[in-house]
C-alpha cells in the first residue's frame, strides 16, 4: 500500500517499538493519530511532531476509552491503516503470575486488539486500500518457558490475523501479522535482557523493527517473521516440535533462574 497518503491509527505509540513506527511513518507522510496512556510521553510527541500527528491517551482495556477512539477516527477523513501495537508482557513462570496479570496481558494484547479491529473495520472497508496490523511475536510460533501466558494471546493473535485475512480476501482490506523477534524496549526487563545475553538470543533494535513494518505495508505482505535463526526455529517448530522441545530443555535451568530474578523496570 501506498503509505505516503496513510491516515494511520496507531497504538502503543508512546512504547518503544510504537515510537520508531511513528518517526517512519511520519517520515513518510502520513498522518498518524497516536495513542497510548502516558500522558508525559504523549506530550513529548506532540512536541516533536507538532501539527504532522494527534496524539489521544486511551488505556485499551476500558470499553469506554476504545469507545471514544472509534468515534474519534469516524470523524477522520481518509483513515486507512489501524496499527495495534499496544502490548504487555510479565516474563515470569506460569504458576508464579498474578492472576491480574494474566488477565491484563490478555485483555491488553487480545481482547482490545479484537475489538478495535472489529469496530473499525467499516470505516477501513471503505477506503480504496486499508490494512489492519496485528503486532504478533516469534513468542505467537514458539511455545517458551517463562512467557506461557504471553504466547497465548500471540498464538491467537496470528490465528485471529490468518482467519480475518482469508475472510477479508474479497475486499480492499489486507491484514498484516508482524512478528518481531527480542526487540530491545522498556517491555523487557533487565532479566529478560540478561537471559537472552546468557542464552545468545539476538535482539534487535526497535527501529529495525518499524523498518520491517514500513517495507511490508509497502509491499503487502501478509505475514512476515523477523530474525535468524528465528524463523528457522519457527519451521522446525510446526514440522518437529520434539527437536525444539528437546533444545528448550537445555536451556530450561537458565530460564528459571533468571525468571526467579526480582524484576526491576527501568
Ligand atoms: N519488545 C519485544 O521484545 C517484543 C518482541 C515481539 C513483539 N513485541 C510486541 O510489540 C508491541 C510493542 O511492544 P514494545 O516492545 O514497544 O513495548 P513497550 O515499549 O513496553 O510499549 C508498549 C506500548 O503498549 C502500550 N500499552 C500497554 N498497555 C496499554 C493499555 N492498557 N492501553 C493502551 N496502551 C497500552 C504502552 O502505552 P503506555 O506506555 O503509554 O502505557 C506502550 O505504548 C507489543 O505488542 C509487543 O507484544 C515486543
Amino acid at each position: 500500500m501506498r503509505l505516503q497518503d496513510s491516515v494511520v491509527l496507531l497504538t502503543g505509540a508512546t512504547g518503544g517499538m510504537g515510537q520508531a513506527i511513528l518517526a517512519q511513518l511520519v517520515a513518510t507522510g502520513a498522518s498518524v493519530t497516536a495513542v497510548g496512556r502516558d500522558t508525559a510521553a504523549l506530550a513529548e510527541l506532540d512536541k516533536r511532531y507538532g501539527a504532522s500527528i494527534v496524539t489521544i491517551a486511551a488505556d485499551l482495556g476500558i470499553p469506554d476509552d476504545r469507545r471514544h477512539l472509534t468515534q474519534l477516527m469516524q470523524h477522520t477523513t481518509g483513515f486507512n491503516l489501524l496499527i495495534n501495537a499496544a502490548g504487555v508482557n510479565d516474563f515470569a513462570l506460569f504458576e508464579d503470575q498474578d492472576d491480574e496479570q494474566i488477565c491484563d496481558m490478555i485483555n491488553v494484547n487480545l481482547t482490545a486488539t479484537l475489538l478495535m479491529t472489529k469496530s473499525l473495520l467499516p470505516l477501513l472497508k471503505k477506503a480504496s486500500e486499508s490494512c489492519v496490523v496485528v503486532m504478533g511475536s516469534t513468542f505467537g510460533a514458539i511455545g517458551y518457558p517463562g512467557f506461557a501466558s504471553y504466547c497465548a494471546t500471540k498464538f491467537a493473535l496470528r490465528g485471529f490475523s490468518e482467519a480475518l485475512r482469508r475472510e477479508l480476501a474479497d475486499t480492499r482490506v489486507g491484514v498484516l501479522y508482524l512478528a518481531p523477534r527480542a526487540t530491545r524496549t522498556g517491555m523487557n526487563s533487565r532479566a529478560v535482557e540478561e537471559m537472552n545475553a546468557a542464552l545468545g538470543v539476538r535482539m534487535d533494535s526497535p527501529e529495525t523493527v518499524a523498518r520491517c513494518l514500513i517495507t511490508s505495508l509497502e509491499n503487502d505482505m501478509s505475514e512476515v517473521h523477523l530474525g535468524y535463526p528465528e524463523r528457522l526455529f519457527i519451521r522446525l517448530n510446526g514440522l518437529l516440535p520434539q527437536l525444539v522441545s528437546r533444545s528448550l530443555r537445555k536451556q530450561l535451568s537458565t530460564i528459571r533462574q533468571f525468571a526467579n530474578t526480582p524484576v526491576e523496570k527501568p
